[in-house]
């Protein structure tokens, strides 16, 4: 049964539960081995709030116990992100970054797979992320980096030494801020009167309709959708002036904000808003719905990964994803189930995964003789992946799904 608890981050509302996945771990603190039992745990559950709408976790992971220096996700392992990002650094270019002598902030900017593009361009910019290992990845292609928290007080430091930015991008961050009202205020300092803030996360709408219950893990405190974004932004003396679909990370939306009365909102927000409020999105019945099919796919992957390990066939998982910390720890799968994890990223090799405590290794191993399946965790990537591996299912391998249902391909 939903329950009132506690009051919205935003605007202080009533926040009624939805969604409870009980005790999880820090989803990026993959470890060394060793560190096994030296984990941060809390309870991951999820509200929406009864005045603003915006669907957010009710209890807080302190930020220092989620980035820093070894933050070990890096945004370019995807040559499919790299390109998108590319590509809408070059939108940016033609459009708001064409003026005379043009300055662009990104918040979170990881390894630089936006700023890159920027960077190339010749166009001043400055990258801000707190967590020094991504960083230093991209300092070394010749991207600006800040590292330290976007807040307030950092917006300001930056205005008053560069001017006032044209662009303040960011992606998949700022719903990782529970302090969101202070990035406001940020914006607002750092941003040029005509200036745009463009937001980039994944959204609400395709995490209820497709089941991806796994976006909800503690740096997602906050799942945006078009009528909640709209109203916070408008406490904040901004609008929401434009709304599109991105196809990254399973279903996104881009949000182009300005200052309130400087540009016209299109149609598309108007719609948005109207097929949300048709959906039920704003309202807490949505989530009985999704809450029982979390419920029937947990039982459905692990009677299917139980069975299949029963039968002698080996199981091993593609993509050490944040997104697998919530679908390890919640469904109870570990290394007899899944042996091990295989992903490309350097740092978390050697590593295993939070709670589960599952092996990570280079995805060179996952040849060395492929499995008889491979559970797909960064199902986000799933075109890329299989093209990637294209062999595994040409020699017999089979891919296990758990979204929007547990199915085998
Ligand atoms: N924009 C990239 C990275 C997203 S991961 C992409 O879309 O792939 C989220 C990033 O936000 C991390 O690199 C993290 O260090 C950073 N971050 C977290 N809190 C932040 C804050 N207050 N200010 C700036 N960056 C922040
Ligand atoms: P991703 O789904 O982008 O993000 P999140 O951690 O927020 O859930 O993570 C994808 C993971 O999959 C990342 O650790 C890199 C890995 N990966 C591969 O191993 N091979 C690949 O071809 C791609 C695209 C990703
Ligand atoms: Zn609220």
């Amino acid at each position: 049964m939903a329950q009132a608890t506690s009051s919205c981050r935003i605007c202080g509302g009533v926040l009624t539960e939805c969604l409870d996945f009980g005790t999880q771990p820090v989803s990026n603190a993959f470890l060394r081995p060793e560190h096994i039992g030296n984990e941060k745990y809390f309870h991951l559950a999820v509200g929406i709030c009864g005045t603003c709408a915006m669907v957010q976790q009710l209890e807080e992971v302190p930020r220092e116990d989620m980035f820093g220096f070894d933050y070990p996700y890096r945004s370019c392992m995807s040559a499919w992100m790299r390109k998108h990002f590319q590509q809408t650094a070059q939108a940016l270019i033609e459009t708001e970054l064409a003026g005379a002598d043009p300055f662009i902030v990104e918040i979170g900017s990881n390894d630089g797979i936006m700023l890159d593009t920027v960077s190339q361009a010749g166009i001043r910019h400055l990258g801000v992320d707190p967590s020094g290992g991504p960083a230093a990845v991209a300092q070394d292609k010749g991207v600006g980096i800040l590292v330290d928290y976007f807040e307030e007080s950092s917006a300001r430091a930056i205005r008053a030494k560069h001017g006032p930015a044209d662009v303040i991008f960011s992606a998949n961050t700022i719903s990782h801020i529970a302090y969101i009202d202070s990035i406001l205020r940020g914006v607002d300092a750092l941003l040029a009167d005509n200036g745009v803030f463009v937001v980039e996360d994944r959204y609400l709408g395709d995490v209820v309709e497709h089941n991806y219950f796994d976006q909800i893990y503690d740096e997602h405190f906050y799942l945006f959708a078009v009528h909640s974004v709209g109203e916070l932004v408008s406490r904040f003396g901004f609008e929401l002036i434009e709304a599109e679909r991105i196809p990254v990370h399973g279903g996104a939306m881009r949000y182009t904000i300005a200052r309130s009365g400087r540009r016209k909102v299109s149609q598309a927000v108007r719609d948005f808003v109207a097929k949300e409020s048709a959906m039920g999105l704003d309202h807490p019945a949505v989530y009985e719905h999704f809450r029982a099919e979390i419920k029937s796919i947990r039982v459905a992957l692990v009677d299917l990964l139980t069975d299949l390990r029963a039968q002698g066939k080996s199981i091993v998982g593609y993509g050490a994803t944040s997104k697998s910390a919530t679908v390890t720890n919640y469904c109870g799968i570990d290394r007899d189930l899944v042996p091990y994890i295989c992903d490309s990223t350097p740092v978390k090799q050697g590593r295993v995964t939070p709670g589960s405590h599952i092996p990570i290794v280079p995805p060179e191993q996952f040849s060395g003789p492929y499995p008889d399946y491979a559970l797909l965790f960064a199902w986000n990537h799933a075109d890329e992946i299989m093209a990637k591996e294209r062999r595994f299912r040409e020699t017999g391998g089979k891919w296990i799904l758990y979204v929007p249902n547990v199915h085998i391909i």
